[in-house]
């Protein structure tokens, strides 16, 4: 059952890269205005859920709904699933806006041409509205004198800003970080953190693989902790970081400090 209040609902994930079974039947629920940080060591997992949730992987068992729509899939023959319904994997893609740790913008395009890209050709939104809503974008990510520059000619903080204004161009039900900062040289970490902080406090749905502990527990509502693939320990981040009771976990925060 779900109520209308559930971004996402990913229920019993498992995924397999051949022999490599990398998760091992992870739910999760997030709620609207939820900010989830996932957390764990290299190898764990993290990116690949990520990557089930808008079916850039596609699982190999379980399931996925996102705002009460349930994922169709079907048996792919080779012992995992794959996508009944190509239109409605995009149609939910669409309301997803995925941030990567390499920012990955168009670099044939400048700023302002990758925030609107979707808007106007995915999604069919007038190209004047498509503009007006991506010049708002671009100044809250402080990014408005750069809209006509190329990637290349910005530094990894400005590139993620618009990677991120990029995302929000879609309206998006949720919004997905896989380690935005990482890339980045640290005199640029805070920029970026400091936009998503922002995000997080108007309670915008998000779920978050990051490295920055402390940033995890100041913006999160829930942590989750991955390790060899299923959900080692979660909980609210005054619990997970101030009172984690595995000792995996218990490890892994001793090591980042
Ligand atoms: N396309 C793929 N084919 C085969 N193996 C893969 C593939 N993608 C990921 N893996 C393997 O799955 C495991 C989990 O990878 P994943 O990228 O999800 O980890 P992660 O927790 O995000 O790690 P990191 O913190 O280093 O980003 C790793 O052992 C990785 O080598
Ligand atoms: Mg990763």
């Amino acid at each position: 059952m779900t109520d209308s209040a559930q971004a996402i609902e990913v229920s019993n994930l498992h995924k397999r890269f051949g022999p490599l079974e990398v998760l091992k039947g992870v739910s999760l629920t997030a709620r609207q205005g939820d900010v989830i940080a996932i957390i764990g060591g290299s190898g764990s997992g993290k990116s690949t859920f990520l990557r089930c949730i808008n079916m850039l992987e596609l699982p190999s068992a379980g399931t996925i709904t996102i705002h009460g729509e349930t994922i169709a899939m079907k048996k792919d023959g080779h012992g995992g699933l794959a996508p009944s319904d190509r239109r409605q994997v995009q149609r939910i893609r669409s309301r997803l806006g995925m941030v990567f740790q390499s920012f990955n913008l168009w670099q044939h395009m400048t700023v302002l041409q990758n925030v609107i890209e979707v808007p106007v050709h995915v999604l069919g939104q007038p190209k004047d509205k498509a503009v007006e809503i991506a010049e708002t974008l671009l100044r809250r990510v402080g990014l408005y004198e750069k809209r006509d520059a190329y990637p290349a000619f910005l530094s990894g903080g400005q590139q993620q800003r618009a990677a991120i204004a990029r995302a929000l161009a879609i309206q998006p039900l949720v919004m997905l970080f896989d380690e935005p900062t990482s890339a980045l040289d640290p005199e640029l970490v805070g920029e970026v953190l400091s936009v998503i902080g922002d995000l997080a406090r108007e309670k915008r749905t998000m779920i978050l693989v990051t490295h920055e502990m402390k940033f995890a527990r100041e913006v999160s509502n829930h942590v989750v902790f991955l390790h060899n693939g299923i959900i080692e320990e979660q909980g609210p981040p005054e619990a997970i970081f101030g009172a984690p009771k595995s000792d995996r976990l218990r490890k892994f925060i001793s090591s980042i400090h």
